[in-house]
C-alpha cells in the first residue's frame, strides 16, 4: 500500500492530484506520502512486536527532519553514520538513548559529538576505531556501549555496491576472526562490549539471508559470552526490500518470522536499522519532459531530472517504475508489468539534462508516447533519491513536499543558483 493512485486519469499522492503539485512547486519535486510513511514505520512495529524492538530508522535514506520527526515521533530511534547525520536525528528530536551510531570511519570528533548527544551505542568495525572510541570515551570520563559489527560471511545477495555480508567488502569485523579481537577487550574499562550488529546488505528480497545470519549469530554470542562479554542487544540492521518493479517485496512480517525467534533464543534485546522499507516506496520523483529525440536507432525521452537527482540508475543500475502523471485516455494505468511492450507503448530511453551517458532514469522501456511539457513520475524513488543527490552541472536540488490526505506541505523548497554558490569563499 503506497497512496500513489490514479484517479480519472490523473495520478495522485493521497487526494492531492500530482499535477498542481508540479504547477505550483515546478519540476524536478519529489512527493512523499505522510500515510505510507507512517503505515510503513508500523508494519514492521508490529510484525516484530512480540521481542519489542527499538526500531532506528536509517536516516541516510531520506535525511529530511520532517519525515526523520515523523518517525521519531512515531516512536523510533535513529541509525546514523556520521556527525551530519547525527545532527539531523537531534534536530528531528530524536533522544540519544534511541541512536545508533555505524559507520566504518567514525573520526574523534564524531564520536566526541555522539558521547554528548549520549547516544544509545557504537557499532564497531574495526580495532582501531574501538581504541579510538576508548580513549575518546576515558578523555571524556565515559563508558562506551557498543556493539561489534560482525561481516558473517554470506553468499552475494544484492547488487555489488551494496552488499555488505560477503567476504572482502570493507564492513565489520572478520567473523574468521572477531574471538580473537573480543578477547583483547574484555577488561577495558571505558569500553563495553554489549551487543552484536549485522547488516547483510540492501535491498534484500529473502528471508534465507536473515536465517544465516541468526545462524551465525547465536553461536558467536555464546562465544562471546563464554570470554565474559554481557550481550544483551542484538541489532540486525537495515536492508529489508521493497516493491521497484511489481510487488516483489516481502512483508516486514516475513522476516519478523527467522528474527524474532533468533531473537528470543539469544536474550538480547533486538534493534533493527529500517530505512528503504519505510520510506522507498512512499516518494516519487516528477518531471517534466522537456524534447524527445530520435537518435541511434533510439527513442529518447529528455525530462527535467537527472543523474544528480536519482543516481541509483546510473549507479546500480537500478529499476524505477516510470509512468506519465496523466496519461492518454488508452492507456489509463500503469501495467502490472514495465518490462514488456503493452499495446500502445514504444520503447524509450528516460534520460536527463546532464553532460554524462550515464544519465538516465530508464533503458529501453516501454512507455506511451510522450510529448515536451508532459508530467513524469518515476516511482519507489523516496529512499537513497534525494540524499544521494548532488548539485553536479549546477543543477540546483529538487524541492519536496509532503502530502497527508488532502494537504501538503513543503519541506524543502528548490535550491536556488545562489545556493549554489553560497559556500564558496568570495573572490
Ligand atoms: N544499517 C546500516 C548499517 C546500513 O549500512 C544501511 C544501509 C541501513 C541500515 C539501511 O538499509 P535499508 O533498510 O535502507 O536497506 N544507496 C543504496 C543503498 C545503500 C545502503 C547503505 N546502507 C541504494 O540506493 O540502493
Amino acid at each position: 500500500m503506497d497512496h500513489f493512485s490514479y484517479r480519472n486519469r490523473i495520478l495522485h499522492c493521497d487526494d492531492v492530484p500530482v499535477p498542481a503539485l508540479a504547477e505550483k512547486y515546478g519540476t524536478p519535486l519529489y512527493v512523499y506520502s505522510k500515510k505510507t510513511l507512517t503505515h510503513h514505520l508500523k508494519q514492521i512495529q508490529t510484525a516484530f512486536l512480540a521481542v519489542n524492538p527499538l526500531v532506528c530508522y536509517s536516516i541516510k535514506t531520506n535525511g529530511n527532519i520532517h519525515i526523520a520527526k515523523l518517525m521519531v515521533d512515531g516512536g523510533a530511534g535513529c541509525d546514523v553514520t556520521s556527525g551530519g547525520e547525527l545532527f539531523r536525528a537531534l534536530k528531528a528530536g530524536c533522544p540519544g538513548e534511541k541512536i545508533v551510531f555505524a559507520g566504518v570511519g567514525k573520526t574523534d570528533a564524531e564520536l566526541r559529538m555522539a558521547f554528548e548527544a549520549g547516544v544509545f551505542l557504537f557499532n564497531v568495525e574495526s580495532e582501531g576505531e574501538l581504541f579510538a572510541i576508548a580513549d575518546v570515551a576515558k578523555s571524556m570520563n565515559r563508558v562506551a556501549k557498543v556493539a561489534l559489527r560482525v561481516n558473517p560471511d554470506l553468499p552475494p545477495k544484492t547488487h555489488a555496491k551494496t552488499d555488505t555480508s560477503v567476504k572482502g567488502v570493507k564492513f565489520g569485523l572478520d567473523i574468521d576472526t572477531v574471538l580473537e579481537f573480543a578477547a583483547k577487550v574484555v577488561k577495558n574499562p571505558h569500553v563495553k562490549v554489549v551487543g552484536l550488529h549485522m547488516h547483510l546488505g540492501s535491498p534484500i528480497l529473502s528471508a534465507d539471508p536473515y536465517r544465516q545470519g541468526i545462524e551465525k549469530g547465536l553461536i558467536l554470542i555464546d562465544k562471546l559470552r563464554a570470554q565474559g562479554h554481557q550481550i544483551n542487544v542484538w541489532n540486525m540492521g537495515g536492508g529489508f526490500g521493497i516493491h521497484y518493479r511489481k510487488q516483489e517485496a516481502l512483508p516486514a512480517s516475513a522476516f519478523a518470522e527467522v528474527i524474532v525467534p533468533g531473537i528470543q533464543k539469544s536474550g538480547c534485546q533486538l534493534v533493527l536499522e529500517p530505512g528503504r522499507f519505510i520510506v522507498g516506496n512512499a516518494g516519487l520523483l516528477v518531471s517534466r519532459v522537456i524534447y524527445t529525440k530520435d537518435s541511434g536507432g533510439k527513442h529518447f525521452v529528455i525530462q527535467d531530472a537527472a543523474m544528480n537527482d536519482l543516481v541509483r540508475p546510473t549507479l546500480y543500475d537500478s529499476f524505477h517504475r516510470i509512468w506519465p502523471v496523466a496519461p492518454a485516455a488508452d492507456l489509463a494505468a500503469p501495467p502490472s508489468d514495465y518490462e514488456i511492450a503493452n499495446p500502445g507503448t514504444r520503447k524509450v530511453d528516460v534520460v536527463g539534462p546532464v553532460c554524462e551517458s550515464g544519465d538516465f532514469l530508464a533503458k529501453d522501456r516501454y512507455l506511451p508516447p510522450v510529448q515536451s511539457g508532459d508530467l513524469l513520475a518515476t516511482f519507489s524513488a523516496g529512499a537513497y533519491g534525494m540524499s544521494m543527490s548532488s548539485n553536479y552541472n549546477g543543477r540546483p536540488r529538487a524541492a519536496e513536499i509532503l502530502v497527508d490526505g488532502g494537504e501538503h506541505h513543503l519541506i524543502r523548497r528548490r535550491e536556488t543558483f545562489d545556493d549554489l554558490i553560497r559556500p564558496e569563499v568570495e573572490c
